[in-house]
């Protein structure tokens, strides 16, 4: 056996071995996590799932058995190897440190500590040289700067970036189970006449767009074109770039789209350059002829994330527009959050 084979076989020795803990194994993102372990090494060991007190003694199917859910309230952490977060914010502020400190590698998909700097923010494929190995949390960016940054950041080798001005039209699965779940209520209500009656989201739903309904600073952004600004920023650690977001929920069940203009400091690189740059970057598939571009429903279910309409920007000679569109439960969360744990164990 050649020492490559000897350490491949070690990692999926160590693999075998892993104990890993998900945080929220019901919700949206957990459940998917759950369904990227079934093939990955890292699901071959032992694997809990965790819930609140509403999900506890439910069952998920996976591999050939069923796991239990269990109420995360006391949970020891102690012998965990690895534990992906998928709850809100609050539960990992409340269970990610005593995860890390009990010696696990923590992924947390919410967005409690993705400014934190001891924390690195990861996209594998854009900053793999900051990825954590050993204890301690690793933070999953939010879905649309993923997305926004597995378009743009390839971009980098046609010169530097200043800015980008981005709009997104994100879906109802973005905001969790419970408002995918609103969206179809809604949507049946409208066609069968019924009054409209938003619980989840703030304004109706169905038929309707509105601003991300997240709160507004005093900058008069909303809390994502917030985080996109910010970690942008952070990933590419350039504490310069303007970003320059507007993020919309649209009546779209799943997958994100992004109109993009990415402007360099110089002149804008030729399309066809672009094309063919984007067609080499891991994790992007282009989508771009006269009647084909990224569209939800393509881009659903898909790992890679769609990049099309790729065109200069007519109004400044320094400026590229792109549209990209990608599954944010998969590469905005459960995958990305599944490719930091294996490039860490790696
Ligand atoms: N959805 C996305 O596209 C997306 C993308 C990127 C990041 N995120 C982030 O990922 C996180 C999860 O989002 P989601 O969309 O999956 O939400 P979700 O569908 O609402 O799921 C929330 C999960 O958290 C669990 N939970 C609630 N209280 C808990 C507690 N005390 N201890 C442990 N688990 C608890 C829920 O369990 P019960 O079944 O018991 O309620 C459920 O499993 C959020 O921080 C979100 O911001 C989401």
């Amino acid at each position: 056996m050649g020492p490559a084979e000897f350490i491949l076989q070690a990692l999926g020795i160590l693999a075998l071995m892993a104990r890993t803990v998900i945080v929220g194994a019901t919700g949206a993102v957990g459940r998917e996590l759950i369904g990227l372990l079934e093939t990955s090494t890292l699901g071959a060991g032992d694997v809990v799932a965790l819930a609140g007190s509403r999900s506890s003694g439910a069952s998920i199917p996976f591999r050939d058995k069923e796991l239990l859910v269990r109420s995360s309230e006391g949970f020891d952490f102690r012998g965990v190897d690895l534990a992906f977060f998928c709850a809100s914010s609050q539960v990992a502020r409340e269970l990610a440190p005593a995860a890390a400190a009990a010696g696990a590698l923590v992924v947390d998909n919410s967005s409690a500590f993705r400014m934190d700097p001891k924390a690195p923010l990861i996209i594998p494929e854009v900053n793999p040289e900051q990825i954590r190995r050993g204890p301690g949390i690793t933070a999953n960016p939010n879905c649309s700067t993923i997305i926004l940054l597995m378009a743009a950041a390839p971009l980098r080798q046609f010169g530097r970036i200043r800015r980008i001005i981005v709009s997104t039209y994100q879906a109802a699965s973005g905001a969790g189970q419970a408002a995918m779940q609103e969206l179809r209520d809604q949507t049946l209500d409208y066609l069968h006449g019924a009054p409209i009656m938003p619980k989840v989201m703030p304004h109706p739903y169905a038929f309707n767009l509105f601003s991300h309904d997240s709160p507004m600073n005093e900058h008069g952004w909303n809390g994502e074109e917030w985080k996109m600004l910010q970690e942008s920023r952070k990933i590419l650690g350039q504490e310069d770039l303007g970003v320059n977001a507007t993020c919309v929920r649209v009546p779209i069940l799943r997958a994100h789209s992004e109109s993009i203009t990415v402007e360099f400091d110089g002149p804008a690189p030729d399309p066809e350059a672009v094309r063919s740059a984007l067609a080499h970057a891991p994790g992007v598939r282009v989508v771009d002829e006269a009647d084909r571009f990224p569209m939800p429903n393509e881009a659903t279910g898909q790992r890679d994330v769609l990049v099309g309409r790729i065109r200069r920007d007519l109004s400044n000679p320094n400026g590229l527009c792109l549209f990209a569109c990608g599954d944010q439960l998969l590469k905005g969360a459960a995958l990305n959050a599944l490719q930091i744990a294996e490039a860490a164990l790696a």
